[in-house]
């Protein structure tokens, strides 16, 4: 079965030993309650690296006071399971105190591609994820770390710090994986009811048409209305934001002329559905 680590020390042990034996380590950061949306991600660590460590590791730093932190899902034993089955070689699962122990007092803020979308809406949460992240990254120290475009806003914040602050990790995307009527896979659908679960592929059905609307030259705004028509309409009670970004700085676009990407986020229920998808000028 999957060996679990608990503690930076045992972490850093086993990456020593395979660095002994000339081996290469990819890290797949996760809060757990895993899908196949994340082991993808463990997947795509295999390909990249002889060993891959998955984390668990539920970030109370990420979360606001009011959010789902308390409710979140875990189920360690069925990840462990799911790990295994996906060629992961070692979990590494600490404790809050082991990462966060009395007295932690340091935050990273980062400016660029956290600015709007969830950084307005959660403005804790990329100060939390970057804190959380650099910690993984140098308690692990992997040659390659893999996220996914399901957090496409997560995954620039992550590849600016890691650029920014010089850490020696090669951050790796991979497009987000779903269910076979569109819906993005996330632990956080476990919150849906079976009528909200049927409603929620609206959300991607709209990005999608837009996505087309605007590579066939449609104007943003217009189309962007259109998007926060039709999911209100499917019983998205609260809409975060739908925006147009520049795929790689995340700058708003007003205009299609090179890659760029459509992002929401909305409530249904007491779920908080994010989605994104590529926009490819005509
Ligand atoms: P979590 O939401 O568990 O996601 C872990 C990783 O899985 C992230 O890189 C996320 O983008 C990816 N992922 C989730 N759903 C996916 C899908 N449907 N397809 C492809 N990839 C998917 O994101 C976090 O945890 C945390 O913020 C973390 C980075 C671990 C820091 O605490």
């Amino acid at each position: 079965s999957l060996p679990v680590l608990r503690t930076i020390a045992d972490l850093r042990a086993l990456v020593a030993a395979w660095r002994a034996e000339g081996l290469t380590v990819a890290l797949v950061p996760t809060m757990g309650a895993l899908h196949d949306g994340h082991l993808g991600l463990v997947r795509r660590g295999r390909e990249l690296a002889d060993r891959v460590i998955a984390s668990v590791f539920v970030n109370p730093t990420q979360f606001a006071p009011h959010e789902d932190f308390d409710r979140y899902p875990r189920d360690e034993a069925g990840d462990s399971a799911k790990l295994v089955s996906a060629g992961c070689h070692a979990l590494y699962a600490p404790t809050v105190r082991e990462m966060y122990p009395d007295g932690f007092a340091t935050a990273i803020s980062v400016g660029g591609p956290s600015e709007g979308l969830c950084g307005t809406f959660r403005p804790q949460m990329f100060g939390g994820v970057a804190v959380v992240v650099t910690k993984l990254f140098l308690q692990a120290l992997p040659d390659v770390a893999v996220f996914g475009e399901k957090d496409y806003q997560q995954l620039m914040v992550i590849r600016r710090f890691t650029r920014d602050l010089d850490i020696p990790v090669k951050v790796e995307g991979l497009p987000t994986v779903r269910e076979a009527d569109g819906l993005a896979l996330s632990s956080r659908n476990a919150y849906l009811s079976a009528d909200e679960r049927a409603r929620a592929p609206e959300l991607n059905r709209a990005l999608t048409a837009a996505a087309a609307a605007l590579t066939g030259g449609a104007e943003v705004d217009g189309v962007l209305t259109a998007v926060r028509g039709r999911i209100a309409e499917a019983g998205f009670v609260s809409i975060d934001y739908v925006e147009l970004r520049d795929a790689e700085t995340l700058a708003p676009v007003s205009r299609v002329e090179r890659p760029a990407r459509l992002l929401a986020a909305a409530w249904l229920g007491k779920a908080r559905l994010i989605d994104n998808i590529p926009v490819l000028p005509g």
